[in-house]
């Protein structure tokens, strides 16, 4: 593995470097999807899509995978049924049809029958938080029946695929296998920023979509979203824990409650990080003009009644971010007075949630994943100074 014999450090790295970017080039030229598409008419619509959002380039730089097909007249049919589809999430979408590892049909059809087996795909590669566990996972059932099937590893899949052909395969590097379905990763909407819809995928969010509905919220984020939106969404249980329903107070204050939930920028989980005792302004802020800020410490946030950890990212797509919290975010200039008021009378005040210490392994998972995503993905330090930047900016601005 090491250089043969000891030499100067400047002597022994160079032929190092020009070895490693030979082995680059070579590893980058064992095959060209694109190529191998082009021999099979059924496959011209899923061809260029590869080539246009720039897969077919990250496919044709590994070394071993095998990527799922459907035939031009499925893909046809899903593209008409989301017609508003985001390029962002049309690439993701396409990421979850490579597998991180090569499968001959002899190889698939030698696999366990008793268990599924779970394989990463390329959309793992993002450095995403959002796609950093089993939401980039497929497990394929080996069934003695009903033959090889797929499915997202996530429970609560919405999609599944029957592998029908077994199209072509070069050496052990690529293999192509067409499938029946276009498979879709849990809680993903093809709509980029289509809150509602990705919150429904996760189905702990109920409550939250319909009061966003009620004051009117939802409309307003979807005006927004083009220009960067950040929502803190609070799980049912959240709600639940609250002593009396939201629904219970007067309609303006549901709404400003809402409002106190969403920030007009994106703020991906890296950009939280270097906060300290940050006061970002929330959307109740920006239409009362007056408070609503919401005091930030890292993922620790404050609103001077609860102090909640930000959860699982739900949504990442610049310019929309969008993450779980365990407990409503409760403004105090909704409820400070009503606190004060608790000794005399308990009937609108809020139930104060304990915070049991919410999952300390999620979070720390979620920072050491955004952590080496932020170290993977070279590019970023720029665009997280810019972030940085701008939510300093909007904390001196206030
Ligand atoms: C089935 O496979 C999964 C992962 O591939 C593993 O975590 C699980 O323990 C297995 N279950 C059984 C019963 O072997
Ligand atoms: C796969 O999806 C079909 C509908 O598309 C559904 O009827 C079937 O139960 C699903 N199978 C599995 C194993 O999830
Ligand atoms: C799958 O396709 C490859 C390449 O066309 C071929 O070599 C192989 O025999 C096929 N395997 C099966 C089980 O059909
Ligand atoms: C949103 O509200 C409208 C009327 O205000 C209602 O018709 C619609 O069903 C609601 N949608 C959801 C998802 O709650
Ligand atoms: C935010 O923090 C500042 C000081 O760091 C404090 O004065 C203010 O009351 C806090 N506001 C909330 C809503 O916690
Ligand atoms: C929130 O955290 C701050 C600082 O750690 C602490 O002073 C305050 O009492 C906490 N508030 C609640 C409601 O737990
Ligand atoms: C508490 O406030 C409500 C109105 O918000 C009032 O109807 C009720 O009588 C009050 N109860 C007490 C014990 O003061
Ligand atoms: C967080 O992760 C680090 C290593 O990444 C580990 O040493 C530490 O024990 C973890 N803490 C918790 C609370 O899981």
């Amino acid at each position: 593995m090491g250089p043969g014999k000891p030499m100067g450090r400047g002597t022994t790295l160079l032929p190092l470097l020009i070895t490693w970017c030979f082995m680059v080039a070579s590893v980058q030229s064992t095959f060209d999807i694109t190529a191998i598409l082009d021999g099979y008419p059924n496959f011209i619509v899923l061809n260029r899509l590869l080539s246009s959002s720039g897969i077919a380039a990250e496919i044709n730089a590994r070394r071993s995978l095998t990527l799922l097909v459907v035939s031009d007249d499925t893909l046809n049919a899903f593209i008409n049924s989301n017609q508003n589809a985001d390029a962002v999430k049309v690439a993701d979408l396409l990421r979850f049809h490579v597998l991180l590892q090569f499968f001959s049909m002899d190889q698939l059809k030698a696999l366990p029958t008793t268990n599924f087996s779970s394989i990463t795909t390329l959309l793992q590669t993002t450095g995403k938080a959002i796609y950093s566990g089993k939401e980039s996972v497929l497990n394929i059932y080996n069934t003695l029946q009903d033959g090889i099937l797929i499915g997202p590893a996530l429970p609560g899949a919405s999609s599944n695929a029957t592998i029908v052909a077994n199209i072509t395969s070069s050496g052990f590097d690529i293999s192509i296998m067409q499938i029946n379905n276009v498979l879709i990763p849990v809680g993903f909407s093809i709509n980029g920023g289509d809150l509602a819809q990705v919150l429904t995928g996760f189905y702990h969010y109920n409550t939250f979509i319909r009061l966003l509905n009620a004051t009117g919220v939802t409309d307003a984020l979807a005006a927004m979203q083009g220009q960067g939106l950040t929502v803190f969404a609070p799980t049912d249980a959240a709600f639940s824990a609250l002593s009396k329903p939201v629904e219970s107070l007067p309609e303006d204050e549901q709404k400003q409650l809402m409002e106190y939930h969403v920030i007009e920028s994106y703020l991906s989980l890296d950009s939280f990080k270097p906060l300290v005792d940050s006061h970002l302004q929330t959307l109740a802020a920006t239409l009362a003009t007056k408070g609503y800020k919401l005091n930030v410490t890292g993922l620790f946030l404050q609103t001077g009644i609860v102090n909640v950890t930000i959860g699982d990212v739900l949504e990442d797509t610049n310019p929309v971010a969008m993450y779980s919290v365990d407990t409503v975010l409760l403004p105090e200039d909704l409820f400070a007075n009503l606190q004060h008021k608790r000794t005399e009378n308990k009937t609108r005040i809020p139930h104060i949630p304990h915070i049991p210490t919410p999952s300390p392994q999620t979070i720390n998972d979620t920072i050491t994943q955004a952590l080496s995503a932020c170290a993977v993905l070279t590019g970023s330090s720029g665009s997280a100074l810019v972030l940085l930047l701008s939510v300093v900016f909007l904390t001196t601005a206030m």
